[in-house]
């Protein structure tokens, strides 16, 4: 059975809503607690979401209409090691091309000729060479807020700073970032209720993005740069890529790495808004990188991934038959107190921190060095120079559905404060 869930790197479909707050309409608008929906843009989990997750982690498999669903962490484990048996083909998802997203929606062997060419490419030392950049555009993000007092961080910083980023990455000029994000958010949620307008707001902006990526690589034919799209030019030229596919993976890093980031960023600092106790470890720079690994940990973007059953198996004594959708909540592998001390405490100083935050398997975060230099100056260049600041009196976080963030997250703080040195 194939169905479309629309664009996004992640869906999550869950059993039937069990009470008046599990509504799809509550997670329409938005709420700060978990809401789980049978429609899968529509579970929003909130600030409850990790005691759910250590109660899912020891449930059993279900099934319901659409398909089954894993949610113990052992059968997370099970199931996010065999990519053969649980396809992440486009049979399990569409979320933007009907041949297949790479390296995404490749199965092995497949997929692990597209992750040797792109690997390379998000190592920990390319990106290392990019800090300072990175942390240039987080200062240029603060520095037109910082004497104000208050900001929309969704729209100031959670979403300008990742995508500055991306363009810098591919070698796209950052006077295109306003109509950058107007394409990227029609295309990953379009603002109409009406189902036929939103695929229409859909398709004219992917066409849009598809445009820009296709042109820029037509520049480069004749003026090649050291970015992205240039690398990808090379690769056709080898004969490794067809244009096709460099289009395929720009798609695919725009999908995987933006809103990822932003969601990441906004939850983080929803949190840490109400939680001065631990923000102290954040204006300490060398704290900063175990604290990213927690609040990794702790958030879980995208805490459900979607793959399609290629033969009948058992996970958690359920059978599941050939050709049955498969939602994953990965995230309850974070929350499983066989494996994680308190896993319900924010420890920003726990050592040896797994998490499956990034995936677990074969399809493992392409780009999570990249996401952790981001978090990592987000947090520090941030608490450099804005330690203190706090939600507006009486305003409750709203998470959004499916990928987890927190929609035009208000913040206030002290006009320009002074800088830690
Ligand atoms: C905090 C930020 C991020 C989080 C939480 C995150 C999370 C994930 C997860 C959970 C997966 C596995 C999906 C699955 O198994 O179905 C994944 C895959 C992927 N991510 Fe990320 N991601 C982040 C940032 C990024 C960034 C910045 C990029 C690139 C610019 C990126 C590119 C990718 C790609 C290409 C894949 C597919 C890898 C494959 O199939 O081999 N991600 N990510």
């Amino acid at each position: 059975m194939t169905r479309r869930v629309g664009n996004g790197i992640v869906s999550v479909e869950v059993p039937k809503p069990t009470s008046e707050d599990d509504l799809p309409d509550a997670a329409a608008r938005g709420s700060s607690r978990t809401v789980i929906s049978p429609d899968s843009q529509r579970t929003v989990w909130g600030d409850d979401a990790p005691e759910r997750w250590v109660a899912l982690s020891s449930a059993p498999a279900t099934l319901n209409e659409f398909g089954a669903l894993i949610t113990s962490a052992a059968g997370v484990d099970f199931a996010m090691h065999e990519p053969n048996l649980f396809s992440s083909g486009p049979d399990a998802a569409f979320i933007g091309s009907d041949t297949g997203l790479i390296p995404l929606q490749m199965d092995p062997p497949e997929h692990a000729r597209y992750r040797r060419m792109l690997d390379p490419l998000f190592s920990p030392k390319r990106m290392a060479a990019l800090e300072a950049s990175v942390t240039d555009l987080a200062n240029r993000c603060i520095d037109a807020f910082i004497d104000r007092g208050h900001c929309n961080f969704s729209e100031e910083f959670g979403n300008p700073f990742p995508i500055g980023i991306f363009l810098n990455l591919l070698g796209l000029p950052l006077a295109g970032m306003a109509d950058f994000i107007r394409m990227k958010d029609d295309l990953i949620r379009p603002d109409s209720d009406d189902a036929a307008e939103a695929d229409q707001i859909r398709h004219r902006a992917g066409g849009e993005i598809m445009t820009l990526f296709s042109d820029a690589l037509i520049e480069r034919e004749t003026e090649a740069r050291e970015d992205l799209l240039t690398h990808f030019l090379d690769r056709e030229r080898a004969g490794d890529l067809t244009r096709e596919e460099s289009l395929n993976i720009c798609l695919l890093l725009l999908l995987a790495g933006l809103d990822t980031v932003t969601g990441t960023l906004e939850v983080a600092f929803a949190l840490l808004a109400r939680r001065p106790d631990l923000r102290q470890a954040l204006t300490e720079p060398a704290r900063v990188s175990a604290a990213v690994e927690e609040l990794l940990r702790w958030i879980v973007t995208s805490p459900t991934q979607s793959r399609i059953a290629t033969a009948d198996t058992t996970v958690d004594g359920l059978e599941i038959k050939a050709g049955t959708l498969v939602k994953i909540v990965q995230a309850t592998w974070n929350f499983d107190p066989t494996r994680v001390a308190n896993p319900l405490e924010v420890d920003l100083s726990r050592t040896s921190n797994q998490h499956s935050s990034f995936g677990v398997g074969v399809h493992r975060c392409l780009g999570s060095h990249l996401a952790r230099l981001e978090l990592r100056v987000a947090l520090t260049e941030w608490h450099r120079r804005l330690p203190e600041y706090w939600l507006p009196e009486g305003y409750e976080p709203r998470y959004t559905p499916s990928l987890r963030g927190v929609a035009d997250l208000p913040l206030e703080f002290a006009a320009n404060p002074q800088p830690q040195p």
